[in-house]
C-alpha cells in the first residue's frame, strides 16, 4: 500500500471518529479519569474514539502496529504504525470550546508518510503525504512568508505538570515583547496545521507526544514550514518547533535564549 492509500484510510477513519466525538458532545461530557496530574483528564469519549479508530484500522490492516494515546500499544509485523490522538484538545472538548481534533499519522519503518488532522467541530480536514504536499479540504496550503520576529503570530501550549508550566510561563515572558502576539489554542495538532496554512507564523511546545505532533509535523513541513527541535535536533517530546522557513532561525535563537529545556 502506498502513502496515498494509507492516507485515504486514515482520512476515512479520522472523519468517522470526528463525527462520533461531535455527536457525543451533544450530551453531557464528564471526566472519566485523570492521568499525569489532576488537570490531565480523559473522558469516556477519548476512549471510545480511540477504540473506534483502532478497530477500523486493524480490521483493514491486521498486521500493522498501533500507538494511541489512551489504549495499549499493538505491535504488528508489517512495518506500518498508526500513531493516534483520538481527541487532541480534551480540555477544549470538556468545556465545549469549538476547537478539538482527531489526529492520525501513519509511519512506515519509522518515517511518517501520511497524516490527517480533522478539526471536528469545524469539519476542516488537513492532510499530507511525504513528498506529496499539504492540503486543507483538498486544496494545497503553504506556510506564511513571515521572516520578522516582530510580525510573528506565535502559538504554543503548556504541559500538565505544574513545575514545567511555570518554566513555560517564564519562556513566554521572554518572547511576548518580541513577537506580534501569542496564541494558546489548546490543540497541539491544530497549532502545527495552522502554521501549515499561515494562520500562525510559528509554534513551539515542550512535551508534545508523537500522537500530538506526528500528523501535524508532516503537514507543516509539506506546506513549506521548517520543523525541528532545539539546536538542530529533530522534533521530539523534548521540543517541537514549526515556523515559516525564514522565521525558524531567529525564532529558534530567541527561544534558546529563554532556556526552555530546563524543566
Ligand atoms: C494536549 C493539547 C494541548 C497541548 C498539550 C497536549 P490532549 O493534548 O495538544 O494543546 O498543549 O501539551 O497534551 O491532552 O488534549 O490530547
Ligand atoms: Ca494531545
Ligand atoms: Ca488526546
Amino acid at each position: 500500500m502506498n502513502s496515498q492509500d494509507l492516507l485515504k484510510l486514515a482520512v476515512t477513519v479520522a472523519e468517522e471518529a470526528a463525527a462520533l466525538i461531535v455527536e457525543r458532545r451533544r450530551g453531557t461530557i464528564t471526566v472519566a479519569d485523570t492521568k499525569s496530574t489532576i488537570t490531565d483528564v480523559v473522558t469516556a469519549v477519548d476512549r471510545e474514539s480511540e477504540e473506534l479508530i483502532r478497530a477500523r484500522v486493524l480490521q483493514a490492516r491486521p498486521d500493522d502496529s498501533f500507538l494511541g494515546e489512551e489504549g495499549d500499544d499493538v505491535v504488528g509485523t508489517s512495518g506500518v504504525r498508526w500513531v493516534v490522538d483520538p481527541i487532541d484538545g480534551t480540555v477544549n472538548y470538556l468545556y465545549d470550546h469549538p476547537t478539538y481534533a482527531v489526529s492520525i499519522a501513519v509511519e512506515v519503518d519509522g518515517t511518517t508518510v501520511a497524516g490527517v488532522v480533522v478539526d471536528a467541530p469545524k469539519g476542516e480536514v488537513f492532510t499530507a503525504t511525504l513528498g506529496g504536499g499539504a492540503f486543507l479540504d483538498g486544496k494545497p496550503i503553504r506556510s506564511s512568508d513571515c521572516s520578522e520576529l516582530a510580525k510573528a503570530l506565535v502559538g504554543t501550549g503548556f504541559g500538565y505538570d505544574p513545575v514545567r508550566r511555570q518554566v513555560q510561563a517564564e519562556v513566554i515572558s521572554h518572547l511576548i515583547a518580541k513577537v506580534r502576539d501569542i496564541r494558546r489554542i489548546g490543540v497541539g495538532a491544530i497549532d502545527l496545521c495552522y502554521v501549515a496554512c499561515g494562520r500562525l507564523d510559528a509554534v513551539y511546545e515542550r512535551g508534545l507526544n508523537p500522537w500530538d505532533y506526528g500528523a501535524g509535523a508532516l503537514i507543516a513541513s509539506e506546506a513549506g514550514a521548517k520543523v525541528g527541535g532545539m539546536h538542530g535536533e529533530p522534533v521530539s517530546p523534548e521540543m517541537s518547533i514549526a515556523a515559516a522557513p525564514e522565521l525558524f532561525g531567529p525564532f529558534h535563537d530567541l527561544l534558546a535564549g529563554a532556556d526552555p529545556l530546563r524543566a
